[in-house]
């Protein structure tokens, strides 16, 4: 949600900024802007809609410098207008913003009465207004940004610059994602990785209530309530830039499916032990003891991350016979939670920044729980906050909708069902030894799952994706998988799609079934064959359509019973996740495709909620 760029060095920085945006759209985004001071006075671009507009009005009125700030708004206060779109400017200061200002209004009305006149009906431009008016009081830019912020609440990260010192770009972060780039005679700065890779893999991820200055020569840092300098810690990162496009696929969604048997590869490099049956996870500050130790676990995330909880749970309690409980953060939150010391917290987060996730851990916290964050990003606030951390080495997501994020984090989940399970003695390591060993076969099963021709999907999606409405059943690990299913056609295609434990049929869902309503039934072979048979049977009879997600022993069962099978690779039915979500991901691909939706970035969705 809203990415900022900015840039100080010796280059003409309109593209580069440009470009930086362009590698944030992923975050979701209604409008855009870029400001640039030339020779003393601000240059403003700003459109409405994608940063193809802002292209055009940088075209139809070029500008040039060489320091400079650019933003894509995600609207929160007032429409995505270009009135609202960031830059905002107040006086000599031009400020762009992500998070939402709390005391927006007092701040407001503050400043009408001292004159101030507002031109957008943002939260942001009250925080240009307060730089400027710290600046009228006689104070130089970085202590007028760190007096203005004082006088703030909530979530944001800022960068703001003064067309009368073109010599410094001033930043700041509370909540919100920034990330510093430091460069060779220029500095950069993006609310993520991807924007400033090209550019620089030397960088520093802002802390919470931490600002910086970038200056050519270099970056310093300062705590935003005492103004006290500090060094930060300088990280390499080693993706590189060609991770980040799109190589060669029509979308990052699909290129992102098809990076699967890598990423969940990579995510179980070095940490597999087969020889010994053990796990070793680099970043789990926790003793086999206080492994032991734990009366439960509590799982909290959100969206296709929560899916993979719920995935995990089934693992760990199997394994482990930990008893586990998985929560959505943003109604955990809220809950007074029980939670204590004996109480393992794993939060799971691709992105590492949803506010909600964030908000969740601090209650933990609070209450004495330790936090262990499965997380895609290095040097996120999700990591930064957690006490240990079980990093996915899923590579960057780009595309809205989560698929390689989703098969690691089951990878990473999975290795710490081990882990836990030798820790508590439920698994002796000649056991831990065989489900290693499952383990490691699924990248190259998930690789047989994308040898499916795609004309098979794209048949799939023409017959059913003028569908109003769609089901997703499933009963054990295939239940969250069936609701991952329904979530991704859902979000790519605007379908209205529902996952539901295949049991639950009887008890209310099974009065939608008509000729119009197709449903997705995911059955592979194994414990809850014979029993999701049935439904498949009971939705068959009533008219309605089935897609049957299946092995080829169950495809051999089911016969005509569906009306169209996919099939995976026959495993066992712990690592059978890996390979029903792949189908589930690309018929939801494949249904978009067809229908012509925004498949990197559907309406209304950012990458990474990093607001309530
Ligand atoms: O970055 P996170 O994993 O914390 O994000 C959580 C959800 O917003 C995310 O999984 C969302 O549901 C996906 N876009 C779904 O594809």
């Amino acid at each position: 949600m809203c990415g900022i760029i900015g840039y100080i060095g010796t280059e003409d920085c309109a593209n580069l900024i440009l470009e930086g945006l362009r590698r944030l759209e992923y975050r979701g985004y209604d409008s855009a802007g870029i400001a640039i001071i030339t020779d003393g006075r601000f240059e403003i671009r700003r459109a409405a809609g994608k940063l193809d507009r802002l292209a055009e009005a940088l075209r139809g009125e070029p500008v040039s410098g060489t320091i400079g700030i650019g933003h894509t708004r995600w609207a929160t206060h007032g429409p995505p207008t270009e009135l609202n779109a960031h830059p905002h400017r107040a006086g000599d200061v031009v400020v762009v913003h992500n998070g939402i200002i709390e005391n927006h209004r007092v701040l407001k009305a503050e400043l009408l009465a001292e004159g101030h006149t507002f031109s957008s009906e943002t939260d942001t431009e009250i925080v240009a207004h307060l730089v400027s008016r710290e600046r009228g009081r006689g104070h130089g830019l970085v202590e007028a940004v760190r007096l203005a912020l004082l006088q703030v609440h909530g979530a944001y990260a800022i960068a703001a610059l003064d067309r009368t010192d073109p010599e410094t770009l001033v930043a700041a972060k509370n909540a919100s994602p920034l990330v510093v780039g430091l460069g060779d005679g220029a500095n950069y700065l993006a609310s993520d990785i991807p924007a400033i890779l090209q550019h620089t893999r030397r960088v520093v991820f802002l802390d919470e209530g931490q600002m910086v200055v970038l200056r050519r020569s270099g970056a310093t840092f300062q705590h935003i309530a005492t103004g006290a300098p500090f060094e930060p810690k300088v990280q390499v990162i080693n993706w590189t830039p060609a991770m980040a496009e799109k190589g060669g696929y029509r979308h990052f969604m699909l290129k992102e499916i098809h990076e699967q048997p890598r990423a969940v590869t990579d995510t179980l490099r070095e940490r597999v032990r087969i020889e010994r049956g053990t796990v070793e996870l680099d970043g789990l500050n926790l003793t086999d003891e206080q492994l032991a130790g734990f009366s439960r676990a509590v799982i909290i995330a959100c969206g296709t991350s929560w899916h993979a909880g719920l995935v995990g749970e089934y693992l760990i309690e199997q394994f482990s016979r930990l008893p586990v409980e998985v929560e959505l953060a943003s109604e955990f939150r809220y809950r007074e939670p029980c939670v204590d010391e004996k109480v393992l917290v794993i939060a799971v987060s691709q992105s590492g920044e949803t506010a909600d996730t964030l908000a969740a851990i601090k209650e933990t916290q609070s209450r004495g729980s330790h936090v262990l964050a499965v997380c895609n990003v290095v040097g996120s606030s999700i990591v930064r906050l957690s006490n240990s951390n079980l990093m996915t080495h899923a590579g960057p997501e780009v595309s809205v909708a989560s698929t390689k994020a989703f098969t690691t984090q089951i990878a990473a989940l999975y290795l710490l069902a081990v882990k836990l399970g030798l820790a508590r003695g439920t698994l002796q390591p000649g056991r831990a030894a065989v489900l290693l060993q499952d383990l490691i076969e699924v990248p190259s099963a998930i690789e047989t799952v994308l040898e499916t021709p795609a004309s098979e999907y794209v048949a799939l999606a023409r017959r059913f994706g003028n569908a109003t409405s769609m089901l997703y059943l499933g009963r054990g690990t295939s239940f969250p998988i069936a609701l991952e299913g329904a979530l991704k056609t859902k979000e790519l295609s605007y379908i209205h799609a529902e996952g539901y434990a295949a049991g639950e049929m009887k008890h209310g869902p099974i009065a939608l079934i008509d000729e119009s309503v197709p449903s997705v039934v995911v059955c592979p072979m194994g414990p809850h064959f014979d029993k999701t048979l049935s439904n498949v049977a009971e939705t068959r009879a009533r008219g309605g359509a089935v897609i049957a997600v299946t092995t080829p022993s169950g495809a051999e069962r089911i016969g005509s019973d569906a009306d169209a099978v996919l099939v995976v690779p026959e495993a066992p039915d712990h690592v059978m996740a890996f390979l029903t979500a792949i189908p589930m991901q690309l018929l939801a691909y494949h249904i978009a495709d067809f229908k012509g939706t925004d498949v990197d970035q559907p309406r209304n969705l950012a990458k990474s909620v990093t607001v309530e």
